[in-house]
């Protein structure tokens, strides 16, 4: 019984018995998601003739749908992950997860290199600091919270719902918190604004965001890439500084900056040109 869910925009064969000679003949990719990149991965892999399957943690309520099957939730462990690669033959794994995703992506090599799966690592590039930058760079999530500055206008905090515990103890801050989904545990600070939006956000409306709200300082994840890089050029143009957490040291092994150059990286080590 298939376990994954497909959906109407997967670009697969339509009838049964063409379906069944494709899933002979096209490699099964599994795309550990959960950011952008992994929403281009699985549109790349499935243009270059890959069956794709993007995996979701299941943090958020609601998700876009990736081309191609879904599945949603933990494996259990590297053992768990081993185990899934094996049962749906699974030819290459994509770690397309955020930066700040370290478990899976340490999981990820584990259980690549139990069951023998290549594997690849897409790391966007992080943000650095452009002239006119006031960055404070923490070391993680504790010491950006003893770092945020006291400032007239509100902390804008924007490190994800489950991450924002440590700036509670923060009581002489106010807080502006923009997550997908209300935070996780609650927020226990009494002078806090919660806004529920989802990016990517344009450049207008973080400057519109920032001038609304008269925003004193900006505590942002080092995420890099386009979708949340507005907050910083609002940020630049109006000398507010900026608590910058920096990354977890990147994975070891194959590890490339775009989904363009995994699916180079996979041509090279799966044949995925002979495969189809
Ligand atoms: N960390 C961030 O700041 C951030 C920001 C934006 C988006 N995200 C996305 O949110 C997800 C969770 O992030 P996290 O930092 O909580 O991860 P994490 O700490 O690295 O992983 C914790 C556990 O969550 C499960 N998991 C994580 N990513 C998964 C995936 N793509 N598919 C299936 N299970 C997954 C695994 O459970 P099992 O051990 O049971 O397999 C893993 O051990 C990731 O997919 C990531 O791309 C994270």
């Amino acid at each position: 019984m298939r376990r994954h869910r497909r959906h109407a925009a997967d670009h697969g064969a339509s009838n049964g018995a063409a379906q069944s000679r494709d899933r002979r003949a096209r490699p099964r990719v599994l795309i550990l998601g959960g950011s952008s990149d992994g929403f281009a991965a699985a549109e790349a892999f499935l243009a270059a003739g890959c069956e794709v399957i993007t995996s979701f943690a299941g943090r958020t309520e609601t998700r876009r749908a990736p081309v191609g099957f879904a599945r949603v939730g933990g494996f259990g462990g590297v053992s768990g992950l081993a185990a899934y690669l094996a049962v749906e033959d699974i030819a290459l794994v994509v770690d397309a997860t955020h930066p700040f995703a370290a478990i899976i992506t340490r999981n990820a090599a584990a259980a690549c290199a139990e069951v023998g799966a290549p594997l690849i690592h897409v790391v966007r590039p992080p943000w650095t600091p452009e002239p006119g930058d006031d960055w404070r760079v923490a070391a993680d999530l504790d010491s950006a919270a003893r770092m945020v500055p006291v400032t007239d206008g509100p902390c804008f905090l924007t490190v994800g719902r489950m991450k924002i515990g440590p700036f509670a103890t923060r009581r002489d801050v106010r807080f502006l918190i923009r997550t997908v989904d209300p935070p996780s545990p609650p927020f226990d600070h009494p002078d806090t604004l919660l806004i529920n939006d989802r990016g990517p956000f344009s450049l207008d409306a973080e400057r519109a965001l920032f001038d609304e709200h008269r925003i004193g300082c900006l505590v942002t994840a080092n995420s890099g890439g386009g979708a949340a890089a507005a907050k910083l050029v609002a940020a630049r143009e109006r000398g507010v500084p900026v608590v910058v957490v920096d990354r977890p040291p990147p994975p070891q092994g194959r590890v490339v900056a775009t989904v363009p150059e995994a699916v180079a990286a996979a041509e090279e080590m799966i044949g995925l040109s002979m495969a189809w």
